[in-house]
C-alpha cells in the first residue's frame, strides 16, 4: 500500500454489541486513531455506537447500512471484524469483493478470536486477505495483556537468560456463562467453551513459551490431547434457565455443547526441547466474575497471575443491595460482600495494547504480532483437541486430516 505511514487510521466496525464496547474503551488510550464507522444490521445498535464514539471523542462515526456502502464510502481504511463466529466468513468475502474490484480503498482488516469455526474457514480468511492484498491482524487480546507483556518480559531478560527457556505455561479463563444465545448454538459458535475460551488460552500459552522476537514456528505441535464436558448447564434446571433466558433456540437439554474443556498441546523447541500447554476453560465457574489465570515455569522461576487477585477490593455489607451489574469486573456474579475490582479491564485484558498494536502497524504498513496465520494455527491447535476428545486419543501433529473436520457439537443435526 503506498501513502504510508498515514497520520491517522480510520477505523471502521462490523458489530455493535458487548466487544465493540471494549475496543472503543480501549481506543481511548489509542493515539492516532478515529472510528468512522459502524456496520451491523440493526440501526438502533449502529446509532449506540455512533453516539459512544461521539462520547468518548474518538472521532465522527457514520452508520452504514451496508457493509458495502461503509467499504465504498471513502471514510474508513480498515476494517474491525467484530461480529458473531458465524458471519465471519460472509464478510471477509464482502471485503474482499469490494477491494479486488477496485470499489474500496480499505487496506487492513483486523478479526476477533476465533478466526474461523474449522480450519477451512480460518484458511479461507487467510486466502481472502492475502488475495486482496490487506494487511490483517488476529485480535488475540491476551498476548497483549499487560501482565502478560511485563511478566514475558522480566521472565525471558532476567531468569530465562540466566537458567534456560521456560518448560511448561499453564492458561486457564473461566466465567459462568455468556451473554447472547448464538454463543450456546455449536453450529452457530462452532462448538461450545473450548473454541470460545481456549483460543486464547492455548496462544497465550504458546506467546509466553515463545523466545521474545521469535518466529511462530520456533516451536513445533508435536500432539494435542483434550477432554470436553458438561459439568452444569446439562442439568435440567439449568438447561431450563437456559431456555427461558435465550429462547427456543438454545435447547441444552437435547442439543448441549460442551460448558468444560481442558487441553494438553506438547511442543518442541529449535533444540529440540519438549514444553508443554496445559489449557483449561469453563462456563461453569461461579465465581466473583471472569477469571483469568496464567503460569509460566522454567528451570529456576515460577510467573503467575489471576484477573480476580485484584489489588482494589471493595466490601459491600448486607445492607448494600442494588441492581445486578458488571460494573466491578467482566461476568459479575455478585454485588455484596467483598468483591475484586479490576480498576482497568481494558488495559489488563490486552485490548488497549492490542488496539495501539494494530492501528500502528496498519497506519505504518508493519505486519503485526498476531496475523490471520496465527489465528489459523490456533484453530488447527483447537480441532486437535475436539478430535482427540471425540476418539480419546491424542492427534499427533501435524494432522491434514482435519482439515475438514467439524467437532460434533457444531455438527448441524447432531
Ligand atoms: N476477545 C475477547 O475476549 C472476546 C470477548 C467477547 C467476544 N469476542 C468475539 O467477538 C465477536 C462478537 O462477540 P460479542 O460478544 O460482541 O457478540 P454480541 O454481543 O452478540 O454482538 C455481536 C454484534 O454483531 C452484530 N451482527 C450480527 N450479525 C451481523 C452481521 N451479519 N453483520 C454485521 N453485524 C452483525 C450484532 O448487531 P446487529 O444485531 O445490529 O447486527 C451485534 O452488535 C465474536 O467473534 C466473539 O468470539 C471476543
Amino acid at each position: 500500500m503506498s501513502g504510508l505511514p498515514k497520520d491517522r487510521l480510520r477505523v471502521g466496525f462490523v458489530g455493535s454489541g458487548f466487544i465493540a464496547e471494549f475496543h472503543l474503551k480501549a481506543l481511548l488510550n489509542v493515539r492516532n486513531v478515529d472510528v468512522t464507522g459502524v456496520y451491523s444490521r440493526n440501526p438502533d445498535n449502529r446509532a449506540r455506537i455512533v453516539a459512544r464514539v461521539e462520547e468518548l471523542g474518538l472521532g465522527t462515526c457514520t452508520s452504514f447500512e451496508s457493509l458495502e456502502a461503509m467499504l465504498q464510502s471513502g471514510e474508513v481504511d480498515a476494517i474491525w471484524i467484530l461480529s458473531p463466529n458465524y458471519t465471519r466468513l460472509d464478510i471477509m468475502k464482502v471485503i474482499h469483493g469490494e477491494v479486488t474490484a477496485g470499489r474500496s480503498e480499505v487496506f487492513a482488516v483486523a478479526c476477533e478470536k476465533p478466526l474461523g469455526r474449522t480450519i477451512g474457514e480460518a484458511r479461507e480468511m487467510v486466502r481472502l486477505a492475502e488475495e486482496a492484498k490487506l494487511n490483517h491482524g488476529y485480535l488475540e487480546n491476551q498476548v497483549f495483556a499487560t501482565p502478560v507483556i511485563r511478566g514475558k518480559e522480566i521472565v525471558w531478560r532476567r531468569a530465562a537468560s540466566a537458567t534456560g527457556r521456560p518448560y511448561l505455561a499453564r492458561a486457564a479463563e473461566e466465567h459462568s456463562g455468556p451473554h447472547e444465545p448464538w454463543f450456546w448454538q455449536g453450529d452457530k459458535q462452532g462448538g461450545g467453551v473450548l473454541s470460545d475460551m481456549m483460543c486464547h488460552s492455548v496462544e497465550v500459552a504458546r506467546h509466553l513459551l515463545t523466545a521474545p522476537d521469535a518466529p511462530r514456528d520456533s516451536l513445533k505441535v508435536k500432539s494435542v490431547s483434550g477432554t470436553v464436558a458438561n459439568l452444569k448447564w446439562t442439568r435440567p434446571g439449568y438447561a431450563d434457565q437456559l431456555r427461558e433466558r435465550f429462547g427456543a433456540d438454545v435447547d441444552y437439554r437435547n442439543r448441549p455443547s460442551e460448558d468444560f474443556a481442558r487441553g494438553t498441546v506438547t511442543l518442541e523447541d529449535e533444540d529440540g526441547n519438549e514444553v508443554m500447554i496445559e489449557a483449561t476453560t469453563s462456563w461453569a465457574y461461579v465465581g466473583a466474575g471472569l477469571r483469568i489465570q496464567l503460569e509460566l515455569l522454567g528451570p529456576e522461576y515460577a510467573m503467575e497471575f489471576n484477573s480476580l487477585a485484584t489489588g482494589l477490593k471493595i466490601f459491600m455489607s448486607r445492607a448494600v443491595s442494588g441492581a445486578e451489574g458488571e460494573d466491578l469486573v467482566e461476568k459479575q456474579n455478585a454485588e455484596q460482600g467483598l468483591m475484586p475490582v479490576l480498576e482497568d479491564e481494558p488495559g489488563v485484558y490486552g485490548y488497549t495494547d492490542e488496539n495501539r498494536h494494530m492501528v500502528e502497524c496498519f497506519r505504518k504498513g508493519e505486519t503485526p504480532l498476531e496475523t490471520f496465520h496465527d489465528g489459523l494455527a490456533v484453530v488447527e491447535i483447537l480441532m486437535g483437541l475436539y478430535r482427540s476428545a471425540e476418539t480419546g486419543a491424542s492427534v499427533a501433529f501435524p494432522a491434514p486430516d482435519l482439515e475438514d473436520y467439524v467437532p460434533v457439537v457444531a455438527r448441524t443435526g447432531a
